[in-house]
Order: structure tokens, then C-alpha cells, then sequence
């Protein structure tokens, strides 16, 4: 995806987006004007700090998935993968800010109706404030809107408070995957449904 100004996104958009066009925004399909349309509706309305993160985040955000997410797995999402993230037009990397600074962030990877969210963490110093659940609230209003189906989610069985947060906020264990985590940790699966299905 071409990078847009915040201000040519301001200019471009008209507030009325239909749902069909995000839909179609979120799974690549749509064209740039289109998207950038859909982007500026989050963009003039910002539900606190939270926002779509630019190629400046990637450092901040690999860092903070290295520290927070893999430790002890080796370090996958490097800034370089996460730039890419970025870019990638069936990605969408979220972060939240406190006083510019990127406190917690959420990568999600788009299908046809599903999502997948492949990170999601605040930093250590920002836990227990409920930045996790604003987070988590803005993307699923995003995702509702777009009409996807469902978004599912992995993460270590050990993380017990990973687990406690995914219940909270409405996602449902449905399966374990043992060794899942380089031949030795194993992934919870969980997901949460977001409308009816054959809605
Ligand atoms: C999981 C995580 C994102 C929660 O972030 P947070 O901003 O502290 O979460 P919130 O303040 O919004 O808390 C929401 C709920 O999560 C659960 N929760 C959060 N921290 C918890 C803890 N230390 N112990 C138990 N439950 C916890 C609670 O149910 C909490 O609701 P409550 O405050 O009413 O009890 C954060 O701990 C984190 O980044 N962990 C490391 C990365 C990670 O595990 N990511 C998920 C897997 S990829």
C-alpha cells in the first residue's frame, strides 16, 4: 500500500463510508482512494491515542514483540517484518501512544471474513489501565463494521494472563496445539464471533 498524508486522508474524506466499501478495504481488495477514505474515518475521530501505525513504529513494535511476546522463542517479528506488516495491504498494525511514545500495539491479518490476530501486548509500564481493553475495543468495532465473521487468536498455554484477557473482552478457547511454539511450547486457540454466522 502507498503511504498517505494524514491531512491528505483529512481532505479526502467524506464521512459516509459504507460498510461494503471496509469490508472491501480491510480484505486488500479496494482501491487506494477507497482506502484511504476508510483509514481517514479513524483518523478525524480518534478514540484516544489509538491509531494506525506508520513505518516509524516498527522498531518500537518489534521490540516490544520481542521483549514481551517471544521471549524465549527467538525474535520472528523483527522490524523489518513488521515494516512489511505495515505496508502489507491485508495487515493492519494498531498502536496505542502515550505522549508519542508506542505503549501497546495489536497486528491483525486479514482473509475474506475472518481475522487473525497475530500480536497484540502493551508495555509492562501501561498494563492494568485497561489500555489492552481500549485496544481491543476499537479494533473490534473496526472489524464489526467491516462485517468479519470471526477473529481468532493463538497464544502460549502458559500465558495465563493473555488467557484471562482474551475471556474477558469475549474470545472462547477451542483448541491446544502442543508443541506449536518451536517444537516446544504449547498454543491455546481461541476466537471470538463477531456476527452470526450465515448472518
Ligand atoms: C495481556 C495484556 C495485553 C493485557 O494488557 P492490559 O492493558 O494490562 O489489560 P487491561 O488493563 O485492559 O485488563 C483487561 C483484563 O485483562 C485481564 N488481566 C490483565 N492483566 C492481568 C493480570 N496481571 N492478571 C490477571 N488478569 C489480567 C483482566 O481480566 C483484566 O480485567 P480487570 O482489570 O477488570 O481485572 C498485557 O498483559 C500484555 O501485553 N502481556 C504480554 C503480551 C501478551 O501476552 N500478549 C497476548 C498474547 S500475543
Amino acid at each position: 500500500m502507498s503511504w498517505i498524508s494524514a491531512s491528505a486522508m483529512r481532505s479526502q474524506c467524506d464521512g459516509t463510508i459504507p460498510a461494503t466499501r471496509l469490508k472491501w478495504a480491510i480484505s486488500g481488495r479496494m482501491e487506494l482512494d477507497r482506502l484511504s477514505a476508510w483509514i481517514c474515518t479513524r483518523i478525524v475521530t480518534p478514540p484516544a491515542d489509538i491509531g494506525l501505525a506508520t513505518p516509524a513504529d516498527a522498531q518500537a513494535i518489534a521490540l516490544l514483540s520481542r521483549d514481551e511476546i517471544e521471549h524465549g522463542l527467538g525474535w520472528s517479528w523483527t522490524a523489518a517484518r513488521v515494516l512489511r506488516a505495515i505496508r502489507d495491504r491485508n495487515t493492519n498494525v494498531v498502536v496505542v501512544r502515550d505522549e508519542g511514545r508506542v505503549v501497546g500495539f495489536a497486528l491483525l491479518q486479514y482473509d475474506e471474513d475472518r481475522a487473525h490476530l497475530l500480536l497484540f501486548a502493551v508495555a509492562p509500564s501501561h498494563r492494568r489501565r485497561g489500555i489492552a481493553t481500549s485496544l481491543w475495543q476499537w479494533l473490534e468495532e473496526t472489524l464489526r463494521v467491516a462485517g468479519v465473521g470471526n477473529v481468532q487468536v493463538e497464544l502460549r498455554a502458559s500465558n495465563a494472563v493473555a488467557r484471562s484477557f482474551y475471556e474477558k473482552v469475549g474470545f472462547e478457547l477451542i483448541n491446544a496445539t502442543s508443541k506449536y511454539y518451536r517444537g516446544v511450547e504449547t498454543a491455546l486457540h481461541m476466537i471470538k464471533e463477531l456476527m452470526p454466522r450465515n448472518a
